[in-house]
């Protein structure tokens, strides 16, 4: 089965992807001479043929119940809080300003992203004035897009305005303060050593000196330089605020952004006086990192043929020169470990496991696809009705973005924001960005399940019902369900909870929130889940205090874990606060 060999392969070496998005973070490639040799014209070629043909027929003739069709365009119910981030924090005063912080942001659209978010708030920190962030040009895109060119910057200034103070740019006295100033030499006004996920006091420590003695500090590198964790309320909630209100796209992108959506909405297919709640006039937008690095770095194999494995793995010399630590693993060992991108025919089956049918507008969000059409004809023989920007866009539209790699990312991004669902095929910045911005939002997302579906792409002889079934069963809790985010976790990535403002119903939200998904972890009988339930619980108790039903469910948990005596503390504890808590008297009784 040489063919199933190959397949499996090549599904192995995705993951790599985070890492690849991290690399330029922790290997900043500041001021290093930009255009690196990058080889990418191979004849590398085996155009790829569907490999799982037993499923893609299932797939193909699948009949899809009312009830699922629902299901899946259903929005996700109200979890508890609603975007708000009015802040009322003390007007900033221009002129208490310490002095300008300047900083310069390498990688993708989406990491600058984050570099600004992050740039708004030490500036508040540090009572400085903060210069329009500058974003290098990324040397995979070769894209010299500026702050200007992407993002509304009258609409960025204006929106933190209460905040900090924000300059275009800096006063003639600093005019000397420039890219090339700090490119051609060392300089007294650089940080230089910023480490990665600096906390608040090394800013103040490191940075406010210079500040007052020179008026000015440029950070670079800058990227993923400050902490997640320990940082005072009102900051992370600028750091959200930034994100998901200041942060707009310039007017272009995103007329151009409700263009496409509205063509999506009203596309030919949408049947007059159909019922809206089973899709028309809805649509999925797929997010396909597919291109030749993610592919290499995630040392996967992708079903092109010994010509493509070398091709990759040339490509990874290259750029990498050996740091890519995926490649001590075998393709099968990264597949089961849930390392590997999904292909595009396999996110394709797991979309019409989940319900999605012919009829179903998919918008791809990608930025060139390795392999071209060839790679995702399988997908479009499941989706017929498959969109992209350039598909949807007029030569007029599309020429106001031609060869710009960040506003192309950008109104991806616009499209993916106001979709009904979104779902990604890989990790990565652009699969993040999304993941914070729609679960603030309360909006769908899915979250393939590597490891089963790699399990389930592994069995050669499963048939399509229990595919369907297996995919459907393991993706119910994977889709947008709230997730709080955890010590080191990003901000950007899980915005819940430090993104909403700590007034006496956000807390009563989140404590809902977290009482719900207590309940839904006791329920399972998994060990491991009782423990984060465990955790939860206590959050919720240290949050809103005492709670009948919270301590109902520490005292079932403990049971689980056969932990008699603060079962039988939580349980009393229960009926002290409700004396009618059948459930914990009950309990009492049973433990004796
Ligand atoms: C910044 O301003 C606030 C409010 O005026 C003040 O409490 C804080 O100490 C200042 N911090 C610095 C570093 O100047
Ligand atoms: C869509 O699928 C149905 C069966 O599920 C089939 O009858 C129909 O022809 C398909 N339409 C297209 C455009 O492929
Ligand atoms: C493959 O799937 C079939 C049908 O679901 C199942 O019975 C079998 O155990 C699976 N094989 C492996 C190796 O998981
Ligand atoms: C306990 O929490 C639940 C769920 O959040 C809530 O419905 C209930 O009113 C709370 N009980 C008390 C006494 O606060």
């Amino acid at each position: 089965m040489k063919i199933q060999y190959l397949q499996s392969q090549s599904q192995r070496v995705a993951f790599a992807g985070i890492f690849l998005i991290l690399v330029p973070n922790f290997f900043p490639n500041l001021f290093d001479p930009l255009g690196r040799a990058y080889p990418s014209m191979f004849s590398e070629w085996n155009a790829p043929s569907a490999k799982h043909i037993r499923l893609l027929e299932g797939a193909l003739h699948q009949e899809i119940s009312e009830k699922q069709q629902l299901d899946i365009w259903s929005p996700l119910v109200y979890q508890g809080w609603k975007p708000c981030l009015d802040s009322a924090s003390v007007p900033f005063n221009p002129e208490k300003s310490r002095g300008y912080i300047q900083v310069f942001l390498d990688g993708g659209l989406n990491q600058q992203r984050m570099g600004i978010c992050d740039a708004v708030s030490v500036a508040k920190i540090l009572n400085a004035t903060l210069v329009i962030p500058h974003l290098e040009v990324n040397p995979v895109w070769q894209d010299s897009s500026s702050f200007t060119d992407i993002f509304d910057v009258d609409h960025f200034i204006e929106v933190l305005h209460n905040e900090i103070s924000i300059v275009k740019e800096l006063p003639s006295m600093y005019s000397w303060s420039t890219r090339e100033y700090y490119a051609t030499g060392i300089r007294p006004t650089r940080i230089k050593t910023a480490p990665v996920h600096a906390s608040a006091n090394w800013y103040l420590e490191n940075v406010l000196p210079m500040l007052y003695s020179h008026g000015i500090a440029a950070i670079a590198p800058f990227s993923h330089r400050l902490a997640f964790d320990n940082l005072p309320k009102e900051i992370q909630l600028l750091r959200c605020k930034v994100n998901f209100q200041a942060l707009a796209f310039v007017p272009h992108i995103r007329m151009l952004g409700d263009n496409l959506i509205q063509r999506l909405r009203s596309s030919p297919s949408t049947k007059k006086g159909t019922n809206d709640e089973r899709g028309s006039g809805k649509f999925i937008v797929l997010h396909l990192r597919f291109d030749k690095d993610m592919a290499a770095h995630s040392a996967c194999d992708f079903g092109g043929g010994k010509a493509e494995k070398l091709a990759l793995a040339k490509y990874r010399q290259v750029i990498w020169q050996g740091r890519v630590m995926k490649t001590q693993f075998t393709n099968d060992e990264l597949r089961q470990q849930g390392r590997c991108p999904l292909t595009p025919e396999e996110i394709g089956l797991l979309l019409r496991a989940l319900g999605f049918n012919n009829d179903t507008r998919l918008y791809l969000a990608s930025h060139k696809v390795y392999g071209g059409e060839a790679r995702i004809s399988t997908l479009r023989k499941m989706f017929p009705l498959m969109e992209d920007k350039k598909s949807l866009a007029s030569d007029k539209e599309r020429a106001q973005v031609e060869k710009k790699a960040s506003l192309l990312a950008a109104v991806d991004y616009y499209v993916s924001m106001h979709t009904d669902v979104f779902i990604s095929a890989s990790p990565g910045n652009m699969h993040n960005a999304m993941l914070g911005y729609r679960a603030y939002r309360n909006m769908k997302t899915i979250r393939p399940n590597m490891v089963l579906l790699s399990q389930l792409f592994l069995n050669e002889t499963i048939e399509w019902p229990e595919f369907q079934q297996a995919v459907e069963h393991g993706h119910k809790n994977r889709q947008g369900q709230i997730r709080l985010r955890k010590e080191t976790q990003s901000i950007y990535t899980y915005p819940i909870p430090d993104c909403i403002p700590s007034s006496r119903s956000a807390v009563e939200a989140l404590d809902n929130a977290l009482l719900r998904r207590a309940e839904i972890k006791v329920k399972g009988s998994k060990r491991g889940r009782v423990d984060s339930a465990i955790q939860d619980l206590v959050k919720s108790v240290k949050l809103k205090g005492d709670n009948a039903t919270a301590y109902r469910l520490l005292g079932e948990c403990y049971e689980k874990k056969a932990m008699k005596d603060d079962a039988v503390n939580a349980y009393e504890r229960a009926v002290r606060i409700d004396p009618h808590c059948v459930a914990a008297r009950d309990a009492l009784n049973r433990l004796g």
